[in-house]
């Protein structure tokens, strides 16, 4: 099926990177979000990359214009009735994105393609509140869009073949380098990286070496170009906290259960670089020094 036409719905850091890369890659993209301000802001935001881009020298005036012609924003889902392939990239929230879904389906043609972006929700429960569980697959994009390579495209257990090889053609035609997954908790990338960061924080906890010393370690020890703590901060130690409370639950091993002093930090508010203070302070985004809770010395005077 010959795909021309994508509505993206949520126009957060996502969904705004994959209307932006879309457009770029040829095609027509329709915007939405339920806030009119969260779709200026993005259409701003994609003007203002695209100039970059000009001023670069990596993209000409005249395309950046023939681009920008190419998007629009609509606030109801209403304006997903064209499309061929809607890509879903609102909040991480089960209920959420299977209402959406379920909105989607008064409007779109029964041929369209519902893609989510979802980092952790079965693509199997999406497609199970739909008419069409064949035509539902996830799109895993990593941030930023434009930039990140890889896309993890996700069958759900009803997925089609043949919207796989679609969705295969869209991610060549927007330069990703694809890997397929099952439908499990966190899929490839998330399932191999998240406990990871999580083994990270039991190492601290266990005192087995300082903040300093365990993002040292993998970054020189293992070429990573950023420590786990570092990472676990930039990403929210509250959402950290969630992903293995999922993949415990979901998958029922206690080497998945959340380490302690993670739990800890977020019943601490430390959510890590959102709140200026996770394993390390930040001031303007920029890490100042570990937090020196984790630091003190435990000795009474
Ligand atoms: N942030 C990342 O690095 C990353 C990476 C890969 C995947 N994801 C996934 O992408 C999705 C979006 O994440 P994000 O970081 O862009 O979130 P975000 O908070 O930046 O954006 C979400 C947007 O969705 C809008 N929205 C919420 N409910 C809506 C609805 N019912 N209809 C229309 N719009 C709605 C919000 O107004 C907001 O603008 C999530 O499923 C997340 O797990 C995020």
């Amino acid at each position: 099926m010959a795909i021309e036409k994508i509505f993206v719905v949520g126009a957060g850091l996502m969904g705004s990177g994959i209307a932006q890369n879309a457009i770029t890659s040829g095609y027509t993209v329709v915007l939405n979000d339920q806030r009119q301000e969260a779709l200026e802001r993005a259409k701003l935001g994609i003007a203002g990359r695209l100039q970059h881009m000009v001023d670069k020298g990596t993209l000409t005036e005249e395309q950046k214009e023939e681009c920008l012609n190419r998007l629009s924003i609509d606030p109801r889902i209403a304006g997903a009735k064209d499309a061929d392939l809607v890509v879903e990239a609102i909040y991480e929230n089960l209920n959420a994105k299977q209402a959406v879904f379920e909105e989607l389906e008064k409007y779109c043609k029964p041929s369209c393609i519902f893609a989510s972006n979802t980092s952790s929700i079965s693509l199997t429960a999406l497609g199970a509140v739909t008419k069409r569980p064949e035509r539902v697959v996830g799109m895993h994009f990593f941030s930023p869009v434009p930039v990140m390579r890889l896309l993890e495209v996700v069958y759900g257990l009803r997925t089609a073949q043949n919207v796989l090889e679609d969705i295969q053609e869209v991610g060549k035609k927007m330069g990703k380098t694809m890997i397929l997954a099952k439908d499990k908790p966190g899929f490839i990338v998330n399932r191999a990286l998240i406990p990871m960061l999580n083994e990270a924080v039991e190492i601290l906890d266990e005192g087995i070496g300082t903040v300093e010393d365990v993002d040292t370690a993998m970054r020189l020890g293992c070429n990573h170009p950023m420590g786990p703590l570092a990472l676990a901060d930039m990403i929210g130690l509250d959402i950290l906290f969630q992903i293995m409370q999922v993949f415990y639950e979901d998958l029922g091993d206690t080497k998945y259960r959340p380490a302690h002093l993670l739990r800890k930090m977020v019943t601490a508010r430390y959510y890590g670089r959102k709140t200026g203070a996770g394993f390390y302070l930040y001031e303007n985004g920029k890490a100042i020094g570990v937090n020196p809770v984790l630091t003190r010395d435990h000795a009474l005077a």
